[in-house]
């Protein structure tokens, strides 16, 4: 039977091979899972284990995240470039550098995916690593596995398999396939993924390798970082012969004998980037001759053999059908521009903010009008121009309501804020966003509560305040439309599952005005329940390091006005009115000293590789504090990408600021 087992097990990686990193299969969907079924029950009947690098092992239990692991060498990034006058100045640099000596250049995409790092030991896939701060990387190894492309095992070629080898190359989503994942985020009352890169990073980075699996990863290796006894002498022949072992290459690269070839390239790729299945952000050029590369060097950041020559946003043109005004929690009114449904980098837009009514203005933007979008990096997509030339005169000028178009109550505006608010607090779709916001992964992360259901729990008055979310029953739940039975049944049970919730969590959940995560946590270090904060008096939550007089202001309004809540709550049993109090509080000594303890924090801007919470859990557990503003008694400001106001306070008060990198390295 092993010899049996044996052979499927190649004929399997055969077709895989053929299937999923040459795109040229042999058989057909159906044939390949029958073989993948006849080797699960022959592994079954067999006593002998099953190896990891079988196929039939890509996905084992949960996925172990999170540990640290240094690069073999660092994963630098690459310079950019973005003209042909700044590509004939990389060419110049590298001709000065190696003394006129003729230079090859290979020319390859630039895939807008996720950086990562692939090891095989004895042709083994034994460890893959996110490109983290670079110098250190995120353990990834089982959701790697997932990706069918990548190889378990590398193919045996006529050279040997070397004994240590570690691939280089980039994960990233079909841009086709982003819609079907957001279709079924927003069915499960997830937020969509703005594009492709951001979809790949977050499936990357999923505690539960299955769902990973679920999602239709896929790679480009781009670079052979290291291989134990095999010399090569130019990158072209490295790619062959990591394609020869089975890894995945992009198949667009091409040689070039001078820098000036090399804008063809570029010229066609611009032309041609959007009928690429995969999201591409530029190309990259590089020396081909290893010994030059080797001789040019790096700096700490970049390697001086190679640079990216970057597209520009890329941009779509449509039409604004009309402009819908929505209602947020805090009842601050958000005009959105609603557009005839176009492709923009991988996703499909069907809408716009216009943020609010002096946007509108200021851009004069009408009804009907041709209007540019654009999506640069990961940013969603913005309006950037009024095509005001191809106007016919039919386009028609926006009136901002002025009064609430949900509950018609009349809207409030305030010298001092372009914000203009319904201040109905019994306003329905203020409710409808302060369930989904007491629902939200970061709050009480009730799964299965998404906008839909919770449309029609406030429509049908089941839901009349997050409270009543306890009482609900799964008979007339189940009634609702796209509910039934077991649904419903995982809704109560998902709701149930709410009341353990740690007080900070519920006290986030409850959306006062200025308290979010991190100020709702610094609220409980100190007053320990609810209870407390809400007979607190203004001065003793002012008094709380990192709460300033505004915050202070909201949460005692908040209390004076919803006791009756704070009731409903108790009453449907929060465990939080029970246990927080008496909770023992782990003692800052507990902590080992580092660079953290005892100084003061503030996070702002989107980091790359974990959300802001996850930066602030990091720093408290390590003996440091995480405040929500930037004051003189902030130790440091640790700035990620779109840093804005709190960056520039942390510059005008000289507070030392740390990049995401910086940061990285002091964890
Ligand atoms: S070469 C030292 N080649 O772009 C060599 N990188 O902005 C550095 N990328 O971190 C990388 N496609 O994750 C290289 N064909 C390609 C690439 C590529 C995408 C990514 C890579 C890198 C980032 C730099």
């Amino acid at each position: 039977m092993q010899t049996q087992i044996d052979d499927l097990r190649a004929l399997i990686r055969h077709h895989e091979r053929k299937y999923y990193i040459e795109n040229q299969p042999e058989i057909s969907d159906a044939e390949f899972d029958v073989l993948m079924k006849q080797l699960e029950a022959l592994e079954a009947a067999s006593d002998a284990p099953i190896p990891p690098d079988s196929p039939t092992q890509r996905v084992g239990g949960g996925a172990v995240l999170g540990t640290r692991i240094p690069h073999r060498n660092p994963m630098l990034s690459l310079n950019n470039s973005y003209d042909q006058q700044e590509l004939k100045e990389f060419g110049e640099r590298v001709r000065r550098l190696l003394e006129d000596e003729p230079t090859e250049y290979i020319t390859e995409l630039k895939i807008d995916g996720l950086g990562v790092s692939l090891i095989y030991e004895n042709g083994v896939f034994t460890r893959g690593l996110t490109r983290g701060d670079g110098e250190y990387g995120e353990d990834i190894t089982d959701n790697l596995r997932t990706i069918r492309s990548v190889p378990l095992r590398l193919t045996e070629t006529d050279a040997e398999i070397p004994s240590v080898l570690e691939a280089r190359g980039e994960v990233f989503i079909p841009k086709h396939r982003l819609d079907d994942i957001n279709v079924q985020r927003e069915a499960e009352g997830e937020p969509p993924f703005a594009n492709p890169r951001n979809a790949a990073a977050g499936s990357l980075r999923l505690q539960d390798a299955a769902i990973t699996a679920s999602r239709p990863l896929d790679i480009f290796v781009y670079n052979l970082n290291y291989v134990e006894g095999i010399e090569f002498s130019t990158h072209t022949e490295s790619l062959e012969k990591m394609k020869r072992w089975g890894l995945k290459c992009n198949p667009h690269t091409a040689c070039h004998k001078s820098i000036e070839a090399v804008q063809n390239y570029y010229e066609r790729w611009v032309a041609e980037r959007d009928e690429l299945p995969y999201e591409t952000d530029g190309v990259v050029v590089k020396v081909n001759r290893l010994s030059q590369q080797h001789e040019l060097g790096a700096t700490s950041k970049y390697p001086r053999w190679a640079i990216a020559y970057k597209f520009n946003a890329q941009q779509a043109i449509t039409t604004i059908e009309r402009i819908d005004v929505q209602v947020g929690r805090t009842g601050v009114l958000t005009p959105v521009a609603i557009l005839v449904p176009v492709t923009l980098a991988g996703a499909t837009i069907t809408n716009a903010t216009l943020h609010n009514e002096q946007e509108i203005q200021t851009k004069d933007i009408r009804i009907g009008d041709r209007i540019v979008l654009e999506r640069a990096g990961d940013v969603i997509p913005k309006i950037v121009e009024v095509l005001t030339a191809d106007r016919t005169g039919n386009e028609k000028a926006f009136e901002f309501p002025d009064q609430c178009p949900v509950c018609d109550t009349p809207v409030q505006r305030t010298e001092d804020e372009v914000a203009v608010r319904c201040v109905n607090i019994s306003c329905i779709a203020q409710l409808k966003r302060r369930i989904a916001h007491y629902a939200s992964r970061n709050a009480l992360q009730i799964e299965g509560l998404g906008p839909a259901t919770i449309d029609q729990l406030v429509d049908e008055k089941l839901v009349r305040d997050v409270a009543d979310l306890y009482d609900l029953e799964i008979e007339p739940l189940s009634k609702l439309e796209r509910m039934g039975v077991p649904s419903a049944r995982n809704l109560v049970h998902q709701i149930e599952q709410s009341k353990t919730a740690p007080v900070e969590k519920v006290l986030f959940g409850l959306g006062i005005f200025h308290v979010g995560e991190t100020v709702a946590e610094l609220l409980i270090e100190h007053f320990l329940s609810l209870d407390a904060l809400s007979k607190a008096t203004l001065e003793a939550i002012e008094s709380v390091d990192g709460i300033g007089p505004q915050i202070a202001e909201s949460v005692v309004n908040f209390f004076s006005q919803n006791q009756p809540l704070l009731d409903n709550l108790r009453e449907a049993g929060l465990h939080c009115f029970t246990v927080a109090a008496d909770m023992p509080r782990p003692e800052a000594s507990a902590v080992p000293d580092s660079f953290f303890s005892g100084k003061t924090f503030v996070v702002t801007g989107s980091l790359d590789s974990m959300t802001r919470t996850e930066a602030s859990k990091e720093i408290k557990a390590r003996g440091g504090k995480v405040t929500s503003s930037v004051t003189s008694k902030t130790d440091y400001l640790i700035a990620g990408e779109g840093a804005g106001s709190k960056y520039a306070k942390a510059v005008e008060l000289d507070i030392p600021i740390l990049t995401e990198a910086d940061f990285f390295q002091k964890l």
